[in-house]
């Protein structure tokens, strides 16, 4: 579980006392995959897992950083010329600290020691948490008014710019703007969003399928190539056309004889999964539960068949949830190849899913999964 106190004891033993407790969480995401960098729309939720930055400051401008999970402790400088990652967890805490100050706020030396339970690698953002507390934590510490909407597209750009993965800014958004018990719907391209309740006869389970390959870093870039290539053709004919989301089901009917045959797979994944959130989003407010799920049904054979990003382990437990009495929907969940699902499951069936999905996959895998019955969390924060 998270350390709350015992972080702040943790830190004064290691750095002294007056430290403050920042959280941010990991997020699950209900419907809208690969949308976000296409100026779509998708619809997370925050989760109760979180990371956790005990911080103060310290009076020369360097970040002195440790981390529980990864049992170190490195330092860097604020005003460091010439910075270079190091490829590893502190990646996601110095290209925050760059990010903000290019965006123009002063920061002030600061102590840090982090601490996670959102797992890693499986699809659940656990460096948007980091990012986010981290940015959290270095703007309260330097005494700064917190925009949240920026602070999520400097956490963005963190990660595109020094990580090196071009994601959207879904997963820092949701991290930085969700809410308990809410999902969020967020429009990509104006970074408007709406909070809407989950009907309390469903529960959204995580099904974590303990697998992540390799190529998901790689491939995630190389997707969104594809878009960018597609978005360039479409324009030759389709002039107004900034990103996919300006491009409807009928546009590729009629243009896709410009689109080499991948392409057009890939973008028309892009096109139905916009059209599939917007239509989850207004199902989950009228309280039409089978709709939501038949829409994330959809969603997996998009992402399995036109975009290509799901694996064998997570095909398996979208069809073993399929064969479950109580299942209204399963999908794949967060960028692919590996990770988790997300099931939209009647309260009623929740043991009943978890029990039978289970055993089957480990059956056919020789992997014990993990479930994760999710409570939409706060978005980051001060957490003492
Ligand atoms: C990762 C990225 C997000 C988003 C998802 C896929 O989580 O960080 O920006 O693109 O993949 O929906």
């Amino acid at each position: 579980m998270g350390a709350r106190d015992p972080l702040i004891e943790r830190f004064r033993q290691n750095f002294g006392g007056g430290a403050r407790l920042y959280r941010a969480p990991g997020r699950v995401n209900l419907i809208g995959e690969h949308t976000d960098y296409n100026d779509g729309f998708v619809l997370p939720a925050a989760l109760q897992q979180c990371t956790w930055i005990a911080a103060a400051a310290r009076p020369e401008p360097r970040l002195r950083v440790s981390s529980l999970r990864a049992g170190e402790t490195l330092e860097f400088a604020l005003d460091d010329p010439d910075p270079r990652p190091r490829r590893d967890w502190s990646d996601y805490v110095r290209g925050v600290a760059i990010m903000l100050q290019r965006d123009g706020y002063r920061l002030s030396g600061a102590d840090m020691l982090i601490d996670s339970d959102v797992p890693v690698g499986s699809g659940l953002s656990s460096s948007a948490a980091l990012e986010v507390a981290t940015g959290y934590a270095l703007l309260d510490g330097a005494s700064q008014a917190i925009d949240l909407t920026r602070l999520a597209l400097c956490c963005q750009r963190a990660e595109n710019e020094f990580v090196g993965m071009r994601c959207g800014v879904m997963d820092q958004f949701a991290s930085c703007r969700g809410a308990a018990d809410r999902v969020l719907l967020l429009d990509c391209r104006s970074l408007e969003f709406r909070l809407s309740p989950v009907d309390p006869s469903v529960r959204l389970v995580i099904c974590n399928s303990m697998v992540h390959h390799e190529l998901a870093g790689s491939e995630y870039n190389r997707r969104r190539e594809q878009c960018e290539d597609g978005v360039a053709r479409l324009k030759t004919v389709l002039p107004t056309v900034r990103a996919l989301r300006d491009v409807t089901a009928a546009d590729l009917v009629r243009h896709g004889a410009l689109l080499s045959e991948l392409v057009l797979r890939r973008c028309r994944h892009v096109v139905t999964e916009n059209d599939r959130v917007l239509r989850a989003a207004a199902a989950l407010e009228a309280a039409e539960v089978g709709e939501v799920g038949r829409l994330m049904n959809a969603s997996h054979v998009s992402m399995r068949d036109d975009y290509e990003i799901s694996c064998r382990e997570i095909d398996i437990l979208v069809e073993l949830a399929g064969r479950v009495d109580g299942v209204l929907g399963a999908r794949m969940t967060g960028g692919g190849f590996g990770g988790c699902t997300i099931n939209l499951v009647r309260v009623e069936a929740v043991d009943r899913f978890a029990d039978a999905v289970g055993r089957a996959y480990k059956e056919a895998t020789g992997i014990t999964p993990q479930f994760l019955v999710c409570r939409p969390g706060a978005g980051a924060g001060v957490a003492n």
